[in-house]
C-alpha cells in the first residue's frame, strides 16, 4: 500500500514538472503591455533563425545594392528597412520620397520606419513612408549632400524607456552598422514637440549635420540616397556580434558621457562634497505620481536607507527633467534603487561598478531582466534583483494570498495574458517593502557601494 501510494506521488510529481516545462515553453513569456511585455517565445525562436540567417547573409539592401533604386528588406520580426540607393527628393507634406527613373514601371513601397512591427497595435499608429520611382519628382528645395536616416519618434515615444528602447539603442545600431562615418543627416517624424530639444545633445553625438523635423515642415529636402528603419536587435540590446564594428553597451554608454560630459563635471563638483568620512550616495527612483508600482512605505524605506550609511537622493524623473542633471546625478553616485519601470533606464548613466538594485514586483520577473538586468551586466554594474515576497505585494489586499493573481501569474499567462490582467500587476500593483528583508539586501548593495566609492576616488 504505502509503495503503490509512493509510487502515485512521485507519478504525480513527474507529471507536474512536464506540466510546467510545457508551460514554460509555450506560454511564459506570453504577456502584453505598453511597454510590450509581449510574444516572446515564439519571437525568440523566429529570432534566431532570422539572426543566423543575417550572419550569413548581409541583409538584402546591402547585396542588392546595384539592382534597384528601391529597395525594402521584410525579413526582420521587428523592423523593416528601406534603401534608396539614388538621388532622392523628400516632400514631407506627403511624407513621400521620390526617385527618377523613366525607363522603369513605376514602383511603390511602404514603410513605417518603427522598429516594434510584432506589435500591430502601436505600429497602426505610425505613419507611413511612401517611396516612388518614376518619370516625374517635386523640385528641390533644401539640398543635403549627406544621405538621409528615416526614423519615427512617434509611437510610445514619451516613456523613458521606449525613447531608448526603440529610439537611441536602434539608432545606435544602426548608425554603426549602416554608416559608420557618421556621414548622414537623421530625419525625423512625429517627433513630439520636446522632443528634439530634450534630446539635442545626444543627437549630436551620431552625427553633425543638422537633423530635418518633418513635425511642420513642408519645404522638399534631397539627399544622394536614403535608408528608412531602424535596426533593433531586440529589447534593449545591443548584440556585439551583429554589428559589423563590434560595438557594445559600454561603447553606447561612451556616446552618453560624451553627450552630457561638459554639465555633468561642473554639477560633479555640486553633488560631490568631500566631508572627511564620505557617505556613498544613493538615487532612490521614486513613483509617487505615477500609476502603480510605488513603494507605499517609502519614507520608512528612506530611513532604512539612510541608518544602512548611505546619502539618499529621491529621483523622480519627468518628461521635461534635464538629461544633463540626471546624467550628472547618476554618473557620480554609487548605488540607484528602484521598482521595476521606465525610470529605471537611467540605469544607462551609472558608472561601470555601481551598484543598482531592480525591486521586481510579482508577475514582472521576466521584463525586469530582459528590460533591465541583461543592460545591467552589459554595463558591469552590480546589478542586484530584490524579488518581492507576495506579502509585500498589494495585490495580496485586494485579491487574497491564495488567489491565483497572487500565488501563480504564469498560470495567467497561459491564458494570454489580457490587458486587464496586465494591467493589474502594472498598474494596480504597489509594494510594500519588508524591511528586515530588504535591509539585508541594501546592506550588500552598502558594502559594494562603499568600495566602489573608494576604489574611484568619490
Ligand atoms: C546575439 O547574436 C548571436 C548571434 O546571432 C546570438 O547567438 C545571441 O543569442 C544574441 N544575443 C542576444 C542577447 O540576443
Ligand atoms: C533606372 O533603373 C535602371 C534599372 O533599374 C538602372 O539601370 C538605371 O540606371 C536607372 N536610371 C536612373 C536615371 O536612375
Ligand atoms: C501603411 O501602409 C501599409 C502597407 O501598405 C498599410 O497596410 C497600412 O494600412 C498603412 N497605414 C496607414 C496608417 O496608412
Ligand atoms: C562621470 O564620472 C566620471 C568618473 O568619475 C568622470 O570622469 C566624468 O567626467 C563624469 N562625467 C561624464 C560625462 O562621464
Amino acid at each position: 500500500m504505502k509503495v503503490i501510494l509512493t509510487l502515485h506521488l512521485s507519478l504525480i510529481t513527474l507529471h507536474l514538472i512536464f506540466f510546467y516545462f510545457f508551460l514554460k515553453r509555450h506560454f511564459i513569456f506570453l504577456n502584453s503591455f505598453n511597454i510590450c511585455y509581449k510574444p516572446t517565445a515564439e519571437t525568440t525562436r523566429v529570432e534566431s533563425k532570422l539572426i543566423s540567417k543575417q550572419l550569413h547573409h548581409p541583409p538584402k539592401s546591402l547585396e542588392l545594392r546595384l539592382e534597384s533604386p528601391i529597395i525594402c528588406d521584410r525579413t526582420s520580426i521587428r523592423y523593416d528597412l528601406c534603401s534608396i540607393n539614388g538621388p532622392t527628393v523628400l516632400d514631407p507634406t506627403t511624407s513621400t520620397f521620390f526617385t527618377m527613373n523613366s525607363t522603369e514601371t513605376p514602383l511603390v513601397e511602404r514603410i513605417r520606419p518603427y522598429p516594434r512591427k510584432f506589435e500591430d497595435l502601436i505600429m497602426a499608429d505610425i505613419k507611413n513612408f511612401t517611396l516612388t520611382v518614376g518619370p516625374r519628382i517635386p523640385m528641390c528645395r533644401v539640398q543635403h549632400n549627406a544621405p538621409a536616416l528615416v526614423f519615427t519618434a512617434g509611437g510610445y515615444t514619451g516613456n523613458f524607456w521606449h525613447d531608448f528602447n526603440d529610439g537611441f539603442i536602434p539608432l545606435f545600431i544602426t548608425a554603426n552598422t549602416i554608416f559608420p562615418d557618421q556621414d548622414f543627416v537623421i530625419v525625423v517624424s512625429e517627433a513630439p514637440k520636446w522632443w528634439p530639444s530634450k534630446y539635442a545633445d545626444l543627437l549630436r553625438m551620431f552625427t553633425n549635420h543638422p537633423i530635418v523635423n518633418l513635425g511642420s515642415d513642408t519645404t522638399t529636402h534631397c539627399f544622394p540616397s536614403a535608408k528608412l528603419g531602424l535596426i533593433s536587435h531586440g529589447f534593449m540590446i545591443i548584440n556585439q556580434t551583429l554589428i559589423p564594428n563590434s560595438k557594445t553597451y559600454m561603447n553606447f554608454r561612451e556616446l552618453l558621457g560624451k553627450a552630457y560630459n561638459q554639465l555633468a563635471q561642473i554639477q560633479t563638483k555640486i553633488f560631490t562634497s568631500k566631508p572627511t568620512n564620505p557617505r556613498p550616495r544613493l538615487v532612490l527612483a521614486s513613483r509617487r505620481q505615477a500609476t502603480g508600482r510605488t513603494i507605499m512605505n517609502q519614507a520608512q524605506v528612506i530611513r532604512l536607507i539612510k541608518k544602512v550609511g548611505f546619502d539618499v537622493v529621491v529621483f523622480e524623473p519627468k518628461t521635461k527633467t534635464s538629461l544633463q542633471e540626471s546624467y550628472a546625478l547618476l554618473n557620480s553616485s554609487h548605488a540607484f534603487v528602484g521598482v521595476h519601470g521606465a525610470a529605471l533606464t537611467h540605469s544607462l548613466f551609472l558608472r561601470p561598478g555601481a551598484v543598482f538594485v531592480q525591486v521586481v514586483p510579482i508577475g514582472i520577473g521576466w521584463a525586469a531582466e530582459a528590460f533591465f538586468g541583461r543592460v545591467a551586466k552589459g554595463l558591469n554594474l552590480e546589478y542586484i534583483e530584490y524579488k518581492i515576497g507576495v506579502e509585500e505585494s498589494s495585490l495580496v489586499d485586494k485579491f487574497g494570498k491564495d488567489s491565483l493573481l497572487v500565488r501563480d501569474p504564469f498560470a495567467l499567462q497561459k491564458r494570454g495574458w489580457p490587458p486587464e490582467v496586465m494591467n493589474t500587476y502594472l498598474k494596480e500593483q504597489n509594494v510594500k517593502l519588508d524591511l528586515v528583508r530588504f535591509k539585508r539586501y541594501l546592506k550588500k548593495a552598502f558594502k559594494k557601494a562603499k568600495r566602489f566609492m573608494d576604489n574611484e576616488g568619490y
